[in-house]
């Protein structure tokens, strides 16, 4: 089974390749290509992610990162003859599909179209959750690409692909194949991101329920915007904890700690508008010239807030559910402290509980990850419509 996936959520181009074979539960995936373009640049200057410019760039690097993706993947075969009479009504159709795309498709008919189809099994892209104009790309463009290779199409929420990161680990025989680490049922996963923070309890594959989720601001969502508080570049959170980290010697105490928002509330919502409005607070009060001097030791105390809270009721919900697996997926589970705290909590609080973290080049937005997710839940028959769906939920 071979599933070429889409991802375009957010700011990142994601095209990946992905070969499953060995048993349905415990597969060996053979990557054979998983290219990212990240828009990053783009959008720093706004210290954010414009939901305009993303479709600009999806729309511009959707078909180059397609054909990476098929060369890396040795699928590439640009021999098709274009000239004959079905292949012109394909092309009708497409121009119909990419109608609100006409620069795609103009890149589509000239560059992809020549592609004799790739030896694939299913198309998988996410639909949603995501910024609406982004989402639309990806879906048209793998809407496209399924009819004019005649593969079924499956609709994979974002969510649900951080979800099956944490699932993977690298195999030590080949260095492009990944295996499904051993895990036990019922686990809880905490999935945070920029768009997201969610408790979730996973029963079974198809059995996921979302117990708890942020109230305002996301976990991600918080490290951009204390990010550009401080004077520090998007996305934040690299910044944050590179900026904590440099913190050696504390010569000068705060005024006062930040606050752990939500901690010991009795249910497992999240809230981080707070927490970001009290360094806006911190910073007022310390004036520019003390905020920079004090910088690494803001980020260090607000990264030390997000990540106890996240901890903290993350554990509370493995014991309350009884789990004996403990997932955690999204882009923020990059961040050092968050990985080695949650680690360590569970192997000191219970010792029976498994932890299982996502391989550090899969928490950022990817395509594999949609890949995998498709492979694990996708249907049996793909739906007549795919729709992008930018507020769907687990
Ligand atoms: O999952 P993701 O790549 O995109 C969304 O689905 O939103 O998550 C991006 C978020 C950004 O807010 C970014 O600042 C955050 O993940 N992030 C981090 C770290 N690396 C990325 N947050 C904290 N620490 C990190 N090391
Ligand atoms: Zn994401």
């Amino acid at each position: 089974m071979r599933i070429l996936a889409v991802e375009t959520s957010c700011d990142e181009t994601a095209i990946a390749i992905a070969g499953f074979s060995g048993t349905k539960k415990w597969p060996k995936i053979l990557v054979l290509s998983n290219i990212v373009s990240s828009q990053a640049e783009v959008h720093a200057k706004y210290g954010g992610v414009v939901p305009n410019l993303a479709k600009r760039e999806h729309q511009r690097n959707l078909v180059p990162v397609l054909i990476r993706a098929l060369k890396r993947a040795k699928l590439a075969n640009p021999k098709r003859k274009t000239q004959n009479y079905k292949l012109q009504l394909k092309i009708k159709k497409l121009e119909k599909i990419l109608e609100r795309e006409p620069e795609l498709f103009a890149r589509f008919k000239k560059s992809i179209l020549p592609f004799i189809t790739p030896h694939i099994d299913a198309i998988s892209v996410t639909c949603g959750p995501g910024l609406a104009p982004a989402l639309w790309v990806g879906v048209n463009f793998a809407k496209a690409l399924a009819h004019l290779w005649d593969k079924p199409l499956i609709p994979i929420n974002h969510m649900t692909g951080h979800l099956y990161s944490a699932f993977l680990k690298k195999s030590e025989r080949k260095n492009n194949q990944l295996l499904v680490a051993s895990y036990r049922l019922p686990a809880i996963a905490l999935l945070v991101s920029g768009g997201h923070t969610e408790l979730v309890l996973m029963r079974s594959n198809k059995k996921v329920k979302v117990i708890g989720e942020t109230l305002d601001d996301a976990a991600g969502e918080a490290f951009d915007k204390v990010a550009r508080i401080l004077g520090l570049r998007y996305p934040g959170g690299p910044e944050i904890s590179c900026e904590a980290d440099k913190l050696l010697v504390t010569s000068y105490q705060l005024p006062n700690k930040l606050p752990r928002p939500m901690i010991t509330s009795k249910d497992y919502n999240f809230s981080f508008s707070g927490l970001k409005t009290a360094v806006l607070y911190l910073t007022r009060d310390l004036g520019p010239k003390l905020t920079k001097k004090l910088r690494p030791q803001i980020a260090k105390e607000f990264q030390s807030a997000v990540v106890e809270v996240l901890v903290k009721k993350t554990l509370r919900a493995a014991k309350e559910y009884k789990v004996k697996t403990v997932l955690l997926g999204g882009g923020v589970a990059a961040n050092s402290l968050l990985r080695q705290r949650l680690t360590e909590i569970i192997k000191k609080e219970l010792p029976e509980t498994s932890c299982q973290l996502p391989i550090a080049s899969l928490t950022g937005d990817n395509a594999l990850m949609i890949a995998v997710a498709a492979y694990f839940t996708g249907k049996k028959r793909a739906p007549k419509k795919v729709l992008a769906e930018p507020n769907l939920r687990l």
